[in-house]
């Protein structure tokens, strides 16, 4: 499959005057992970994950048309006109970060040139929690442009082109934000056990989906709401010269093969035992890269041992995974809140800085609002 597809544009009727659109867009959480890419946002292996529910990012987008010849004399052009605040306060250092995404996406949606934008962001969960706002960020931004390109659009657009471009588009800010537009899971990159699969865009996974992961939960400790040490970016390129790079990703495409089956046929103490093994091995990674890093803390790993413990003596599917960071998640099935949120309260929060975790579950995906 093809970028050309995505370079077809329908009709569109160009407002005249300003306007906005509001969003909200979630994070997710992968069971097979991403880590390894290549140049223009390809991955290098399959990944998946639940789309989440309240950590979200709330974004308005607002624009006003540009006069071509006034961005012509101010010499904007090849530039896009934007501002970014979060939380209201003006943050011109992600200037260069969104003009790359502006300057990738152009393409696609060559009409942002005809207006000056301003982005309004803010997300839910606690600002330097550690945990990624890039894939909600980005799945937000790409919403709203897709929202606008649907509402001026003179056909009607399918809800499932509008969802491809939208992954296809978020995928070029950051490579998780493109499952991040549809829940209950999406997956991402070709697989050859996924015959709709596409490293271009996610695509939502529902069908032959055991009915207990519909409402997953996933409860976030935050272990250490410190900045990463070491970005994704960085991280990804890491996967370029590593000693175990090619035996990782085809161990990520295994893992989602068995993953698939596991998801079908809703054995959750398989689930535990693969998702576990691959929070283990992205950090596996990290720390065998050169040069290497260990993002997980020491309260991470006492918490990962409770929660194995737990889980043996109490014979309850709860299991975890990490992000690129030191934040466990905590994934069970919701019939079991009532016993596990108690424990989490009494024995694992203390390992958590200031106590402090996240109750968040599967959710739906982006909403314009
Ligand atoms: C560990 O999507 O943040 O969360 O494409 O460079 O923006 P970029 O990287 P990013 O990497 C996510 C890595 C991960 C695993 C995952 O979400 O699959």
């Amino acid at each position: 499959m093809s970028h050309d597809r995505f370079l077809d544009l329908p009709k569109l009727d160009l407002p005249t005057a300003p306007g906005q659109v509001s969003i909200t867009a979630p994070s997710n959480i992968a069971l097979v992970k991403y880590w390894g890419k290549e140049s223009g946002q390809i991955p290098k292996n399959a990944s998946i994950s639940f789309t989440l529910k309240e950590c979200l990012t709330r974004t308005t987008l607002s624009y006003a048309p540009i006069d071509h010849r006034e961005k012509h004399s101010s010499g904007l052009d090849g530039h896009l006109s934007f501002e970014v605040y979060v939380s209201g306060v003006l943050k011109p250092e992600f200037g260069d970060k969104i003009e790359t995404f502006f300057q990738r996406i152009r393409p696609y949606v060559p009409w942002i040139d005809c207006f000056s934008w301003r982005i309004d962001t803010e997300n839910t969960f606690p600002h330097g929690s550690g945990i990624a706002s890039s894939a909600s960020g980005f799945a937000a931004l790409a919403g709203a442009l897709m929202g606008l390109e649907a509402a001026w659009s003179l056909s009607k657009t399918s809800a499932q082109s509008l969802i491809e471009k939208t992954s296809f588009l978020a995928r070029l800010g950051s490579g998780s934000a493109s499952r991040s537009i549809v829940g209950p899971m999406m997956y991402w990159g070709q697989h050859p056990n996924l015959i709709d699969s596409s490293d271009l865009f996610a695509v939502t996974l529902s069908q032959n989906l055991a009915p207990v992961f519909l409402d997953y939960q996933d409860t976030i400790l935050l272990i250490d709401k410190g900045e990463k040490a070491v970005s994704s970016t960085v991280g990804h390129n890491l996967m370029h010269d590593h000693p175990f790079a090619s035996q990782r990703f085809a161990q990520a495409q295994k893992n989602l093969e068995q993953l698939l089956d596991i998801l079908n046929s809703g054995d959750l103490m398989s689930f535990c035992q693969l998702v576990e093994s691959e929070a283990l091995s992205l950090h596996a990674m990290m720390m065998t890269s050169n040069p290497s890093f260990v993002l997980m803390k020491p309260n991470t790993l006492a918490v990962i041992e409770r929660i194995r413990a737990y889980r043996k003596a109490r014979e309850i599917p709860v299991c975890f995974t990490l992000d690129a960071g030191a934040n466990v998640h905590l994934l069970y099935p919701s019939a079991y809140v009532g016993q596990v949120l108690p424990w989490i309260k009494e024995e694992l929060s203390v390992f958590c800085q200031n106590g402090q975790f996240i109750e968040d579950r599967v959710g739906t995906g982006v909403k314009i609002i």
